[in-house]
């Protein structure tokens, strides 16, 4: 099929390639000239594992092409999607300026039927204004009377990717959510999905959309409450990560997302929490529970740096190192990292930060001053009072801690994933601090 997509972030990019692997015809539409002539050649923009060589691969067979319009890039599609970013407003609603845009520049183009597909996260009743504005943006001679003569259609297909495994997710999906209003976008959707024979869900676009919010939402919530179980574990000399397995084993509960540490970030979970906590409001319902969830996620890097201080005892002039500073590992995204949250804290109590991180570096810099960056892990364990654990990259678990020990003036590791607890770093010489776990 011939299929369009509108904004080549993550989400479009992630869509583009891999709907170009499974052997459609994608062309990439982005208003930045620098990324998409930067595609072009075959380079993408972000980190994220094998995006590379299946974009390499699809531009070379031809199935993958370029554009800064939609005007040209959407001309030829039958399916179009909208991959656009939705921010988050002061208030926590979400901006939806870009996919009105996207919406009236679809329509002021459209020569023939276009399914319009939203792949953003975006509120419920989104995909109706959708539909609403392209209606009112229909060029005047595809209108007779109230009557439309040119025939479209609007449907939900939220996304579920996860940064870092996104290409992986994609082609091996849990499932396939989608939205649709008439019979001939459920068939459309159903056909650009068949290569991957997914499990789907097929619903009314509201419902599809409110998954979305749900899905993350839930996740969260996972996550913030295994958080609050670890501040009690921390009170009673408890091992979360005893509870945590001892809970997960009960496969209605499971033990995924239920990691303890400084809490979730990136750029989906805490702009989706607060976009269903205005979302729920609005529509009269206050969801307290979700506002809990946001408040243990915030109070958990509080707690965090609470602890370094605690043990540390006096932080200003002292050299901390972070180990990780990306949102989580595989990736280079520093949106809502809690990384940069610590940096400003601790530098607030005139600590010196020194940081390494594989991939997140170059995004640290334009979001920090004062920050000395390093070349390896140890390199960054030289003259440092105490090492922080923040993302567990793979490449971190089995380091030399012998010599990390060497190159420290004190060895003192805050693990903020519980990353090394079966390392029996104590019985090296380290003072370790896990998350909700008992002292050594
Ligand atoms: C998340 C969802 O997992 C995807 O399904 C969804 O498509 C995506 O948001 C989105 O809406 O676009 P992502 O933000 O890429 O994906 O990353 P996750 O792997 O979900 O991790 C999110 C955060 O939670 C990270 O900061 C991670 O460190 C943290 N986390 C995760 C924990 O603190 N504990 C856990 O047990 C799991």
């Amino acid at each position: 099929m011939k299929i369009a997509i509108v904004g080549s972030g993550y989400v479009g990019l992630v869509t583009g390639v891999c709907l170009a692997e499974i052997g459609h015809d994608v062309t990439c539409i982005d208003v930045d000239k620098t990324k998409i002539n930067k595609l072009k050649k075959g380079l993408v923009p972000i980190y994220e594992p094998g995006l590379d060589v299946l974009l390499k691969k699809n531009i070379k067979n031809g199935r993958m092409s370029f554009s800064y319009s939609i005007k040209d890039g959407a001309k030829e599609a039958t399916a179009i999607f909208i991959a656009v970013g939705t921010p988050s407003k002061k208030n926590g609603d979400a901006d939806l300026t870009y996919v009105e845009n996207v919406a009236r520049e679809i329509a002021e183009s459209m020569t023939d039927y276009k399914l319009v597909i939203e792949k953003s996260t975006v509120p419920a009743e989104t995909g109706k204004k959708v539909a609403q504005t392209i209606r009112k943006y229909l060029p005047k001679k595809y209108r007779k009377g109230n009557k439309l003569t040119l025939d479209f259609d609007v449907a939900s297909n939220p996304e579920f990717l996860r940064e870092g495994s996104a290409v992986e997710d994609f082609m091996n999906p849990d499932r396939v959510v989608i939205g649709v209003e008439s019979k001939k976008a459920e068939k459309l959707l159903r056909e650009i999905y068949r290569p991957l024979k997914p499990k789907m869900v097929v619903t009314n676009i509201n419902s599809a959309e409110l998954i979305k919010h749900a899905s993350n939402s839930f996740l969260a919530t996972k996550i913030s409450f295994i958080n609050a179980i670890s501040q009690i574990c921390e009170q009673l000399g408890a091992d979360v990560l005893k509870v945590a397995e001892g809970m997960g084993y009960d496969k209605r509960i499971g033990r995924q997302f239920l990691n303890a540490g400084i809490g979730y970030g990136g750029s989906c979970f805490p702009k989706d929490v607060d976009a269903f906590i205005r979302l729920s409001e609005k529509s009269g319902y206050k969801f307290q529970m979700l506002e809990e969830v946001r408040q243990i996620n915030r109070d958990q890097i509080n707690s965090f740096v609470k602890l370094i201080e605690d043990k540390m005892w006096i932080v200003k002039n002292k050299t901390i190192g972070l180990l990780g500073l990306a949102f989580k590992p595989d990736t280079d995204d520093m949106r809502n990292a809690p990384s940069i949250d610590i940096i400003h804290m601790l530098q607030k109590e005139g600590a010196k930060i020194k940081a390494y991180d594989p991939e997140g570096m170059p995004n640290t810099k334009a979001m920090t001053t004062g920050v000395t960056f390093s070349k390896d892990p140890y390199d960054l364990a030289k003259g440092c009072d105490c090492l922080l654990l923040v993302t567990e990259w793979a490449q971190f678990k089995d380091l030399d801690f012998e010599k990390i020990k060497k190159a420290m003036n004190h060895p003192v590791l805050f693990d903020g994933r519980n990353f090394y607890h079966d390392k029996k770093l104590d019985k090296l010489g380290f003072e370790y601090y896990g998350i909700g776990r008992p002292a050594a």
